[in-house]
């Protein structure tokens, strides 16, 4: 494959707080390398489409701070056909694009693997989700944002909830993960913090809300992750209500909170390490691979690889967090 001339930029999948650091390092790094940049606006759909715009160092001023994307996101089921990824492919070769940075989840990278294996335009993907539930770095941009706005909205919550004595449960977004709910929870001090990834903590709740559970605590914050096995804070409050009928209980849903804000120095420094990792993985001729940030590490992984391998949760934080809401 010859040197890379031009490279093509996206966001796909949900957004999240960082995307847009991580797009201005990605310029700005291509830019210091001699290289060409074209946006490509709404994810995959934009490419099939053709929704192109041409960056220059000065179009990713001023925007490190922002949530959201400049290139805007979506969700593309047409990339998912060959069909589709082949008149993506043509699109970018027409613009004349020979290697592509993706940055989103792994829905994502699924559809980069997919076009690298039939086409011979190289991908580096950045892991962007809030979710952090992409295996083969510790780290995807979004997710400390996202965890600090869990924190503050149950900080909140907590005044109301103990002037009440009242029992809230707080369901966070992670779709099929619990990193949300187990990190937010341990960093908001929650009683209770109910995730896909285990089971026995819908017992350990009813525990500490029996009236003969000898706790001296009036109220409790259970953070629910929306996957969690328990059909998520409606459906385990309406449980609890119809066991407990004296027990004062609300449920708060934090939504699409969660994937906005201005992003923190920890995404915005990982944004910035990720997008000049994936530049020089291109120029490198590396495709089909993912960046990854492990023990603090720029790393690279290949997406078949971070796709198969499933990521485990850190099982000794869920029970340190019993330990220190007791
Ligand atoms: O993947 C990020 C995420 O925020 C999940 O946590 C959540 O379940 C999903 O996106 C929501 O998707 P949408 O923004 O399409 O409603």
């Amino acid at each position: 494959m010859g040197k890379i001339k031009r490279i093509g930029v996206l966001t796909s999948g949900g957004d999240a707080p960082g995307m847009n650091a991580a797009i201005r390092a990605v310029v700005r790094t291509a830019v210091y390398n001699g290289l060409k940049v074209t946006g490509i606006r709404q994810g995959f759909y934009g490419m099939i489409y053709k929704d192109f715009v041409e960056m220059e160092a000065s179009s990713v001023s001023d925007i490190i701070q922002r949530g959201g994307t400049i290139l805007k996101t979506a969700r593309c089921e047409e990339f998912m056909t060959e069909e589709g990824r082949l008149t993506a492919y043509r699109n970018l070769r027409e613009a004349g694009i020979d290697g592509v940075v993706v940055i989103g989840g792994d829905g994502s990278f699924i559809g980069a693997r997919l076009f690298c294996e039939e086409h011979d335009i190289p991908y580096v993907g950045i892991p962007g989700t809030i979710d952090n539930d992409i295996c083969g770095t510790d780290y995807t941009i979004g997710h400390d944002t996202a965890l600090n706005t869990v924190v503050q909205a149950v900080d909140k919550i907590r005044d109301t909830a103990d002037a009440h004595n009242r029992i809230f449960f707080v369901e966070v977004m992670g779709a099929e993960a619990g990193y949300i709910a187990l990190y937010g929870g341990l960093a908001s001090g929650a009683e209770a913090i109910l995730i896909p990834e285990t089971t026995d903590e819908e017992r350990d709740l009813i525990k500490i809300i029996r009236p003969d559970s000898g706790r001296k605590k009036t109220s409790i914050i259970a953070i629910v992750a929306e996957g969690d096995e328990s059909g998520g804070a409606i459906a385990l409050s309406e449980k609890v209500k119809s066991e407990f009928k004296d027990v004062d209980i609300r449920v708060s849903i934090l939504g699409h909170l969660q994937r906005g804000g201005s992003p923190s120095a920890t995404d915005r420094v990982n944004a910035s390490k990720m997008g000049y990792a994936a530049v020089k993985a291109l120029l490198d001729n590396q495709k089909s691979v993912m960046i990854g940030l492990v023990n603090n590490e720029i790393t690279l992984i290949s997406f078949s690889r971070s796709l198969k391998l499933n990521k485990h949760i850190n099982h000794k934080l869920i029970e340190l967090a019993k330990i220190l809401s007791a």
